[in-house]
């Protein structure tokens, strides 16, 4: 294999998504008179823009997609190869592109992100969303569509159904709540009511104290209906420098054939049984009318449809890299990388969603494949392999310290900080929650007196407070319940 190489690299990072853009754009910029290459199959690449520090851990920005000459431009002695990777060759330090060429590294950066998992495979009715091509794929197919059904509880899911519109959506969710992955029942609760209004009255708020996050489960199939005319087509369509980012949906019309505004029901606890279409006639009840595919739930409904979507999580895109070689990978499939980004494999690391952070995780921190994290984590590996090669120290970036993330669900500003679930805190916690309905709810997430987490919808203005409370790790037992007293300026007792 070593004879082959047609040219070797010193930095060689794989991936054209936010991962392997801020990687290789942290490399390029370290070493400005060093040969480096990006190797991506896709002809753009994703690209960060409008970057906004909001406060010290919290950071907002765009995703746009841009043809990769771009990043060229800039960095005149950075080359991108455009081809997919067939394999890679650890010992030999080479990795063979499926157009057959075969490229040396000194150290590799492996940035080959997440794929959706599908419910089935090969089933041309279950759709994933991930990228710009199969949210176009899904726009499309939605035109012409009267009922779909989704299936899955992550962020993608939760866009979807408040965006859909014109078209019954019904939704397939394991948990007892929606939003499992964001939310707690409570929040959950705040949030439903949008799916059925446009209009959101405003009342007092109403606080509790002692709260579970072990919610009545609502049982069975919650339907939603928006009275509201649909909005107009006129908002564009996905063209060329759009991209699937944190507001994928902005300026996708999601319309489907129906004029009807949004119209959702829910179906919880429950998951997939089985898919079939409509030439398997004898899986298929009398009862449920005649649409090009049905899906059986394991509560035993069986319902008809245009077509499902798959949003059911990721997985890490590990497979290429792992033929022949000996990567420590997690449960959840991502290549195992410790605080310095490294694999289990010698001169390569990892960044992003196809990554597995396995270091000792702040207690205030959880890795989520989030857009945030990608960005960071890119970065951080670009940091790690520039102070390996000039051997510099270099400490766990400070962006790992607290998690924190801030994104719009249902038009709602949401702010998660911690453990904002309460995750792996057992019983050792308490709640604090304050809600106003269809204005904002608030929670904070206490553990011996001191704040470990919060999650903060509406616009609430306590992000900083909060986040500070976090970091310093103040003990609040003093200030009890009037933390979230809703006639005290919180900012006036601790700034
Ligand atoms: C590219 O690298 C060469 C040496 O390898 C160097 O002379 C040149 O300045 C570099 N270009 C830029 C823009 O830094």
């Amino acid at each position: 294999m070593a004879e082959r190489k047609e040219k070797t690299f010193k930095f060689v990072v794989v991936g054209g998504g936010i991962a392997g853009v801020t990687c290789v754009e942290q490399l390029s910029s370290n070493f400005p008179s060093t040969d480096v290459a990006l190797i991506t199959a896709g002809r753009h690449i994703k690209a960060v823009t409008n970057y906004k520090q909001v406060s010290k851990t919290l950071e907002e920005f765009d995703v746009l997609e841009r043809p990769s000459s771009v990043l060229e431009e800039k960095f005149p002695n950075l080359t991108v190869i455009h081809s997919a990777v067939k394999s890679l060759h650890t010992e030999s330090h080479s990795v063979e592109t499926a157009d057959g060429r075969v490229f040396g590294y000194e150290k590799l950066c492996i940035c080959s992100g997440a794929r959706p998992k599908l419910l089935t495979q090969d089933n041309p009715y279950v759709l994933g969303i991930r990228d710009t091509d199969s949210a176009q794929e899904f726009q499309k197919r939605l035109s012409k569509a009267k009922r779909i059904v989704v299936v899955g509880n992550g962020g993608i899911a939760l866009e979807l159904v408040y965006e859909v519109e014109g078209c019954e959506v019904i939704w397939v969710v394991k948990d007892k709540a929606i939003g499992n992955t964001f939310f707690d029942a409570g929040a959950a609760q705040f949030l439903i009511p949008s799916l059925g209004a446009d209009k959101l009255e405003v009342s007092a708020p109403c606080r509790r104290t002692r709260y579970t996050t072990e919610e009545p489960a609502s049982g069975g199939a919650q339907t939603f209906t928006a009275d509201a005319t649909p909005r107009g087509q006129s908002s564009g369509t996905v063209g060329p420098g759009s991209a699937l980012g944190p507001d994928w949906h902005q300026g996708i019309v999601l319309h489907g054939a129906e004029q009807v505004s949004r119209c959702v029901s829910v179906e919880y606890q429950c998951e997939v049984k089985q898919i079939f279409t409509s030439e398997d006639q004898t899986l298929k009840p009398e009862s449920v009318g005649s649409w090009p595919v049905y899906i059986q739930l394991t509560n035993d409904k069986t319902l008809g449809c245009d077509f499902v979507v798959s949003a059911t999580g990721v997985v890490p895109n590990t497979e290429p890299f792992l033929h022949g070689n000996s990567f420590a990978l997690v449960g959840d499939g991502g290549l195992q990388v410790d605080d310095h980004m490294r694999t289990s494999e010698p001169d390569v690391y990892a960044a992003g969603d196809v990554c597995t952070a396995c270091w000792e995780h702040s207690p205030l921190w959880q890795q989520m494949r989030l857009w945030t994290q990608a960005r960071q984590m890119g970065w951080y590996a670009g940091r790690c392999i520039a102070a390996d090669v000039l051997s510099e120290p270099v400490d766990l970036d400070f962006c790992f310290e607290l998690f924190s993330h801030i994104t719009k669900f249902f038009n709602y500003k949401v702010v998660l900080l911690g453990k904002f679930n309460a995750q792996g805190l057992g019983s050792d916690h308490e709640l604090l929650v304050r809600c106003t309905k269809g204005q904002e709810y608030i929670k904070v997430v206490l553990s011996r007196g001191r704040m470990v987490g919060a999650v903060l919808i509406g616009e609430t203005n306590l992000e900083e407070t909060f986040e500070n409370l976090i970091l310093n790790q103040m003990d609040l037992t003093p200030y009890g319940e009037e933390l979230l007293n809703p006639n005290i300026d919180i900012e006036d007792y601790f700034d």
